[in-house]
């Protein structure tokens, strides 16, 4: 079955801070995973770009964008104790992600075993090209926070479910769930969503 998802709009946090934000953009192509991980790393430096952005919320993990084209987008995400991805996939999209405060741990899918979690701290940054598979989850921090940039743009999020003993990979939209820039539940638990 084809799935094709319609672009969701949405509202940069600040035009201000978005246009500052595009001064660190330098060249008009997608971004090579590595090369968003050093966007992400040089945002990071410049907390006046990101602290704005933090939201505490014990129910949600939140999200707030901050810059996007349609080559990239930028996200701040603040996370709360027991808030978590399961794992999942960005489709085609490479990711980088740097931990600005607190803590959170990086899971990866190991074939026949079990990787140990990557604990990500402030400044401890990674990226992932199209077809990565990880899980992120709260360590520490109230909230922890992330920066994370995607390209091409994060349109279809690959989740991995647990049916019945079998993996699934059920393609969601990739902001299906940002419309209130928030993102319910851990995807591992089959939360409903509505
Ligand atoms: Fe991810």
């Amino acid at each position: 079955m084809a799935h094709a998802f319609a672009p969701v709009h949405v509202d940069h946090y600040s035009p201000e801070l978005a246009a500052r934000a595009a001064e660190f953009l330098d060249h008009d192509e997608v971004y090579e995973a590595p090369e968003l991980e050093q966007l992400v790393r040089r945002i990071a430096e410049h907390d006046d770009l990101w602290r704005p952005l933090i939201v505490i919320d014990r129910e949600r993990r939140r999200y707030e964008l901050l810059y996007d084209d349609d080559r990239i987008d930028i996200w701040v995400l603040s996370w709360m104790p027991g808030q978590r991805t399961g794992f999942h996939d960005h489709d085609l999209s490479g990711v980088g992600v740097v931990c600005v405060q607190g803590a959170l741990d990086e899971g990866l899918l190991v074939l026949g075993g079990k990787a140990d979690p990557i604990r990500m701290t402030p400044g401890v940054s990674r990226n992932g090209p199209g077809g990565y598979v990880h899980s992120v989850a709260h360590v520490a921090g109230e909230p922890a926070v992330s920066i994370h940039a995607y390209s091409p743009p994060l349109t279809v999020v690959g989740q991995y479910r647990d049916v019945g003993g079998r993996l699934t990979r059920e393609p969601e939209h990739g902001r299906k769930e940002l419309l209130d820039r928030s993102i319910r539940g851990d995807s591992i638990e089959l939360q409903p969503s509505n």
